[in-house]
């Protein structure tokens, strides 16, 4: 892992993320979840799951958070940290869909997940996604 939050982005990360669990529209699974990302350039974006009758439209918060950066003018965007939240027991790991998005602009990136309990998972992009298939292999 590259780049490592400061205790206070961490801080703010985590905060970040749990209000964006808040948000979340997840009649369905009723399963809230949150995530903000931090970006090299110290900016940090929140999103929340938005689910859909056409159930396989849901939209996971990790990416709804990295779409939003790269909406907010991240073309070259760099993500430093990316942090989940769920209102539960365990910390929840992102799928691995979010795993790939993540990978695309932060394949060095430190991943947390947080929880309502005291269970946290802090891993690296490359332990989550072992030999990733990413930009680099177009190039
Ligand atoms: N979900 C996320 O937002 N992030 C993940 O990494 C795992 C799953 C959402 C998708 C769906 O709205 C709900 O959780 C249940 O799968």
């Amino acid at each position: 892992m590259k780049s490592s939050p400061t205790p206070a982005q961490l801080q703010k990360l985590k905060a970040a993320a749990k209000t964006a669990a808040g948000r979340a529209y997840a009649p369905y699974s009723k399963f809230h979840v949150g995530a903000a990302v931090l970006t090299a350039s110290g900016k940090i974006y929140s999103g929340c799951n938005v689910e859909n009758a056409s159930y396989g439209l849901t939209n996971c918060a990790e990416r709804t958070a990295i779409f939003s950066a790269v909406a907010a003018g991240g073309k070259k965007l760099k993500l430093a940290c990316v942090v989940v939240y769920t209102p539960t027991k365990t910390a929840t790991a992102p799928c691995g869909a979010c795993r790939q998005v993540i990978y695309e602009f932060g394949p060095d990136v430190r991943v947390i997940s947080v929880c309502a309990g005291r269970d946290e998972i802090d891993v690296s992009i490359g332990a989550l996604l072992p030999g990733a298939f990413g930009p680099a292999d177009l190039a």
